[in-house]
């Protein structure tokens, strides 16, 4: 996979089943199948699965009624129905929020939290590395610098361990991201943000339904953010949201992504606070209210071809799952692992990642090092930045990059496909299986091609 290969365009090709080919042989024991394996597709042999995985996004013809109430009525706008406050209801009540508050994506649900929570120019947040580009772009919105942590390459989130290290006395937050859908270690984070009094903002974009120790993902720390977006698992095209046990922290949402209007316990004197347009439309509240059950049915389907998966990967040599902190579930935007090219005789990740998709099983290597790719490069290099920070803070800052070990690791192993191949049956997750096998009972034919 070419670096330019971005998440979204990999999940765009994997959802489309644009690999259609046909499967021949069942799944053996690893041992026995290295001796009596078949070529690899690479190689000429016969792909292990035959195309036409579950396609993503889906519609349903039995959502179509709703929605075509909503446009026949001309009440599109939040303010002018009930479709908005009704998902909100029913996605509190999905996580076990006390509140949540729609938005029009996820990012605008990042920038709503961080503003109320008080991330000011001039301000550090403390985030994960390892996540998509919007983490870092709500930051620098806030005209606040995202500080990178180190990702622990076992579980791919933020480590707890790293974070204490790069608090300042201008840090105002910290950002964990559950990437993939893994649940960070909460329990580590909240405590070190309650010992330097520092905010949480949750990115759960990838992660509805995910849990930790009891807790879904999004209710742990002070607000949680969520994506809609159309490669979600539960999509509306663009949406997001935020959820919080506090009352006082959505009521403050609603009022900045509402313009400024006052709301709930946020009334002031009456006037306008500051504030901006981030609201959800009715249809894609109506899209989202229908999917409740969907996502709930799918989530357990992923979990269990998950778990299956997990409990036999390891046995394949140099192929490691990730590790979920205790007593936590991942939702699976994306099912990842982490791959040793030591162990498949020097095969590049690159080259067992084309093997794979020949097998029919797409998959890829999802995010690089994406600090030194320009994005913070242009930001700390702008006229704002340059008044906010002295030169010394932002070359410490660009220099910190390179301490970022455990990060890089994480995006040189890591590998992983989208959560739709997961909604197959056991027979497709033995296909996978399958494939892995064969990439590596070859890779010494593989790594010489
Ligand atoms: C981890 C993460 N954070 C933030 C976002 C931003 O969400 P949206 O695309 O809805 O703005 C995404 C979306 O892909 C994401 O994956």
């Amino acid at each position: 996979m070419k670096d330019s290969f971005t998440r979204r365009s990999f999940i765009r090709t994997a959802a489309a089943g644009s690999v259609a080919l046909s499967w021949l042989g069942a799944s053996q024991a690893p041992q026995a199948f290295a001796a009596s394996a078949d070529k690899p597709a690479l190689l000429g042999g016969t792909p292990a699965h035959a195309g036409g995985w579950t396609a993503w996004p889906q519609w349903r013809e039995d959502w179509e009624p709703e929605l075509l109430k909503v446009w026949r009525s001309g009440r599109w706008f939040r303010g002018s129905g009930g479709h908005v406050s009704e998902f909100e209801q029913g996605y509190a009540k999905l996580l076990g929020a006390r509140r949540c508050l729609a938005t029009a994506s996820g990012t605008t649900a990042l920038i709503v939290s961080l503003h109320v929570l008080d991330v000011d120019a001039g301000d550090e947040v403390i985030v994960s590395p390892y996540t998509f580009i919007a983490s870092y772009n709500a930051i620098l919105s806030a005209k606040a610098l995202p500080v990178f942590a180190d990702t622990d390459p076992a579980t791919l989130t933020l480590d707890p361990a790293s974070i204490e290290s790069r608090i300042t006395e201008r840090t105002r937050a910290i950002m964990p991201v559950h990437i993939f859908g893994l649940p960070c270690e909460m329990d580590a984070i909240n405590a070190i943000a309650r010992k330097h009094k520092l905010a949480v903002v949750e990115d759960a974009c990838q992660a509805w339904l995910a849990e930790y120790k009891g807790h879904k993902c999004g209710t742990i720390g002070d607000l949680g953010c969520f994506s809609f977006q159309e490669s979600k698992n539960i999509p509306s095209g663009e949406g997001g949201a935020i959820t919080s046990m506090s009352e006082e922290l959505i009521d403050k949402c609603d009022s900045f992504h509402n313009c400024g209007r006052a709301v709930g316990t946020n009334k002031g004197n009456g006037s306008f606070t500051r504030g901006n347009n981030y609201r959800m439309t009715q249809a894609q509240a109506v899209i989202l209210q229908q999917q409740f059950d969907k996502l709930v049915k799918e989530t357990a389907i992923r979990r269990a071809n998950a778990d299956y998966l997990s409990a036999n990967i390891g046995k394949i040599p140099g192929i490691t799952p990730v590790r979920l902190p205790e007593n936590s579930k991942s939702a699976y935007h994306l099912y990842a692992f982490r791959y040793d090219g030591a162990q498949f005789h020097g095969m590049s990740r690159d080259k067992f990642i084309r093997a794979m998709g020949a097998e029919g099983v797409p998959c890829g290597g999802i995010y690089r090092e994406q600090y030194y790719d320009g994005l913070l490069d242009e930001a700390i290099a702008s006229r704002g930045f340059k008044r906010l920070w002295s030169d010394a803070r932002l070359k410490a800052y660009r220099d910190s990059f390179k301490e970022l070990k455990g990060n890089k690791q994480t995006c040189e192993t890591t590998v992983a496909f989208t959560q739709n191949l997961l909604l197959s049956d056991r027979a497709g997750m033995d296909q996978i299986l399958e494939a892995m096998r064969k990439v590596q009972a070859h890779s010494p034919e593989l790594a010489k091609t």
